[in-house]
Parts: C-alpha cells; structure tokens; sequence
C-alpha cells in the first residue's frame, strides 16, 4: 500500500512487518508514532485505522496491530507495577486491590500484560472489552466507546521522571488503574451509561462537559468511604489516583496537594486538599484541571450511588446548572461544604 515509515522521534519507529499479523508491527518506546510519506487513498495513516464502529478519525488502532515493547518498557512497568502494590494495601477499595492481585495472577507483574490477557477475564465479567489506543481520544468517540462498553487503552508507557505524576495517560494508568475497575459490574453499568450521555450530548460542548466533570470526579478521581475500623476515613478507586504512588498517598491522607518538580519528586505543595461527599450540584461546578494535581475529591459511599445517578432527574439537573453556569476553583470551599476530615476521630 505504499507506505514508508522510519525513525521519527527520540526512538520510536514502525516498520512494516510481513510477519506480524495484519502486516504491521509497532514498535513503541515513548510519546508518538507519526507515518513519513504519503499515504494513498487505501492506506490507514499509521495504522491508526478508522474502526468499523467508530465515525471519522478516532485514534483506534486495528485490533489486529502486534505492540512490540523494548525490554526497558517491561522494565518500567515493573518498577512501577511493584512500587503501587507496596502502596495499595489500606489506601485503596477491595476492587482495586483485588485488580492488582489479578494483574498479577495473569502475568502482569513482571512484564506490560497484553490486552486479550486482560480481556479474558474483564469481557467474561462485565462484558466490556479493552481496545488499543494512540493519543488522546476526541470527546465524541471517547464517550461512544464507554457507551459500547469499550474502553480505550493508550499503549505508551511514562518516562522514569513521570513515575510520580503524569499528566497524560499511559498504559500503566490504563490498565493497572482502570482495567481492575471493569471486572465490577455495577461500576460498568456506571460507565456505559456516562458514555451514553456524553454521546447524547455530542456537538453541546457544555453539556458534554459537564458529564466530563462526573467522570473526572469519579471514574477518574473518586474516593470512597473507608470503613470505620480504618485509620483514614476515605479510600481510593479512581483510576487517576490508583496509578499513582505520590496521590494515593496523598488523596487519601495527606492534608495538602503535592507539587512535582522535574524529577517528578515531590516539591513541597501547600495546598489543601479538601474531600467532600460526593453531590451531583456540587461536582457540576467544580473546576477541574487534567494538568495539575488535584486539591479536591469527592467522596462516594458505593458504587450503587454512581448508578443511582440515573434513576433520578440527571439529565434535567445537567441542563439547569450548565444553563445557571458558575464554577468554583479547586482550592476554594462553599459555605455549604461538609469537609471529611482526613482520619477517623
Ligand atoms: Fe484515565
């Protein structure tokens, strides 16, 4: 089909392979694959090919596409599959800990698990089913994809100084901090219906970004109540957090949001973090900012709350604070805030 690949950016290159399967192989160190020469009219730029289900240009790969890892790759993942086990137990809720036990049962401990590794058990559970990924997915596709009970999973992996904090999603984030969360059948019903409403509420940017905010506050940075036998009263299960040693730690019993320097090491953040019962209202004017730690947590009972969602009036109470606008900064508190103190009294 006439394409031409090589080299491009700080060791990442495909080659076309007649081996692999479907006729590519990738081989991925870091940040992007991008295609040299000019593709023909047949040819899927990069093979980031236009999935039967997906409209126009979403960033899916052909589920054929073999990911080949440097050794370095695996090694990363090790290091930091490793460092989280050691920080999971008493900071995290039984899904998350019962993932990382599975992660390693099925061979993900030492080395990057494939996605039909992971698939076996998740699609057999819930139903849903992990799909490869490069770069962000837009909003629309993003949300059509949940709503199919697809989730996208992005095969780069984090440099050594963004093992604290990364703003970006990587693979380990994908798949040590979400994947365990799709073996929970409540918590699917959860996400299928977010993608449902988020595509229903494609070409709104707003109300689309609303829903963005209920994702962001739950399936990505949610915490939940620790029972009362706990030390610290919340515990975590958003996957932003659970792919994180610093803000594991810190979103469940620190009293201030860590800064990060270079390095990726902590840097001294004075911030307060503040942990609020989870209220719809209330999460519907927080700001949020996918580049800076959090300050702000909402905190969940059960996943059976998140579900509750959607039997009442969602889509009435979206419309009517989207329409009332006003948004809150994340370092500041409402009259009306309940904090939750970090520690049981
Ligand atoms: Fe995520």
């Amino acid at each position: 089909m006439g394409h031409i690949f090589t080299e491009v950016e700080e060791g990442v290159f495909r080659a076309p392979d007649a081996d692999a399967p479907g006729g590519y192989r990738y081989r991925i160190t870091n940040t992007k694959l991008r295609a040299l020469g000019e593709p023909d009219e047949n040819s899927l730029p990069v093979g980031l090919a236009k999935y039967p289900d997906i409209i126009d240009d979403c960033h899916v790969l052909l589920p054929h596409v073999e990911i080949v890892y440097d050794e370095s790759d695996h090694v990363r993942w090790c290091h930091l599959f490793h460092d989280m086990e050691k920080t999971v137990p008493g900071r995290v809720a039984q899904e998350v800990a019962d993932g990382f036990a599975w992660i390693r049962k099925i061979g993900g401990a030492e080395r990057i698990p494939t996605l039909e590794m992971m698939n076996k058990d998740i699609t057999a559970v819930s139903g849903f089913k992990l799909v490869q990924v490069m770069g962000l997915v837009p909003h629309n596709e993003f949300f059509k994809l949940l709503m199919d009970g697809k989730f996208p999973v992005t095969l780069s992996i984090r440099r050594e100084n963004e093992f604290s904090y990364t703003s970006f999603p990587d693979i380990f984030h994908d798949l040590a901090g979400h994947a365990p969360m799709f073996l929970n059948e409540i918590f699917c019903d959860f996400v299928r219906k977010i993608g449902a409403l988020g595509w229903k509420f494609r070409g709104d940017s707003k109300l689309q970004g609303a829903v963005s905010k209920i994702y962001w506050y739950t399936i990505e940075f949610g915490l939940k109540r620790a029972a009362p036998e706990q030390k610290q009263s919340c515990i975590a299960y958003g996957a932003g957090i659970v792919s994180s040693v610093a803000e594991t730690q810190d979103s469940v019993e620190s009293e201030y949001a860590a800064d990060f320097d270079e390095q990726g090491n902590r840097s001294g953040g004075k911030r307060a973090i503040n942990r609020l019962p989870f209220d719809l209202r209330r999460v519907l004017h927080s700001h949020y900012d996918y580049a800076q730690p959090q300050e702000l947590y909402f905190v969940i009972d059960d996943y059976v709350q998140l579900s509750g969602l959607f039997d009442g009036d969602l889509e009435d109470v979206i419309r009517t604070e989207t329409r009332a606008g006003g948004t809150v900064p994340q370092g500041t508190l409402l009259p009306t805030d309940k904090v939750i103190p970090t520690f049981y009294a």
